[in-house]
């Protein structure tokens, strides 16, 4: 079986950190409750992400998946622990170290397919040959030429989130982090852009830290799946995800893998009983449940 390990799987020594969460704490003032009361969302968390790992973070709605990506990126930097890049703790001052991709890509809707993905690079000041150069690139890797004069509400979802996705790496991240990028996006639409996706980190080798409610996706995307738990406010585990890459979203390992998560998981995840999924049923947000027998 696949699942190898709880907490903590160790590093091979010849390969290279690049991200560490060291003992991060975070808590909210409870939103619901007046009387001040604190939330803790992350206790005591521990991870570290090797160059050019591609790490999913699956969970139920709630249990602090974008509050990690949030304080990893930056965005939030109220919070206990330490978390370092290349060794060295993450800076106060705007950093292009981290890029997040949201589920809806806020793309710019007055510029056209090149000028957002362009829009970063033309505020670093990168000569405009050379950012030429670059986005044509970005958007061949994304397959947009037919595209690249397009406004943005000239393109479905799909389109968009690959454009979304070329903005972010036009800013050459180190690490790219995605917030549920595809979950506003119909089934089909999501499959292809797994292909997308996993296309793109091939040729990037880029570390990608992608966060997800869909167990199905954690596994067809990652190299490694951190399982959260909101009643541990932490990592309940991580599996391996041993499928080798380039790797095929249809790959028979994916959904016995992610049937093998579901069966381990508790209420959080599926109502009891034993799940019966289908690979594209495999959501865990509260209205899209598998199929229970
Ligand atoms: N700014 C905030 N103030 C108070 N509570 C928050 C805030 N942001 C998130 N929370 C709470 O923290 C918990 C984790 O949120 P979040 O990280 O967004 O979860 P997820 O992304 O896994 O759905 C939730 O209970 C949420 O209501
Ligand atoms: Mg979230």
């Amino acid at each position: 079986m696949l699942i190898v390990s709880n907490l903590d799987v160790p590093l091979q020594t010849n390969e290279k950190s690049i991200l560490e969460l060291e003992n991060i704490f975070k808590e909210y003032s409870d939103r619901k409750n007046k009387t001040h009361t604190k939330l803790i969302v992350i206790n005591n968390l521990n991870l570290t992400i090797k160059k050019s790992e591609f790490v999913t973070i699956v969970g139920p709605s709630g249990c602090g998946k974008s509050t990690i990506l949030n304080l990893v990126a930056g965005l939030d930097q109220v919070f206990d622990g330490q978390i370092n890049v290349d060794d060295k703790p993450i800076s106060i001052s705007p950093s292009t170290d981290r890029v997040v991709v949201f589920q809806e890509g806020a793309l710019f809707p007055w510029l056209t397919v090149y000028g957002n993905i362009e829009f970063g690079l033309a505020i670093a000041k990168v000569p405009k040959d050379k950012r030429k150069e670059k986005v044509m690139k970005l958007i061949e890797m994304v397959q947009l030429s037919n595209f690249t004069n397009a406004y943005i509400h000239q393109l479905s979802g799909g389109m968009k989130q690959r454009v979304a996705i070329a903005r972010a790496l036009a800013l050459n991240p180190k690490i790219l982090l995605m917030d549920e990028p595809f979950a506003a996006l119909d089934v089909q639409t999501r499959k292809m852009l797994y292909s997308h996706i996993l296309r793109i980190h091939e040729e990037t080798k880029k570390t990608i830290l992608f966060v997800t409610h869909n167990i199905h996706e954690a596994v067809a995307l990652g190299d490694r799946v951190i399982i959260m738990s909101p009643k541990l406010a932490n990592i309940k585990k991580q599996i391996i995800v041993n499928i080798p890459r380039p790797r095929s979203i249809d790959h028979p390992l994916v959904e016995s893998i992610t049937r093998a998560i579901l069966s381990e998981s508790d209420e959080s995840f599926v109502n009891g009983g034993v799940a019966e999924i289908e690979p594209d049923n495999v959501d865990i947000n509260n209205n899209v449940i598998p199929t229970v027998r």
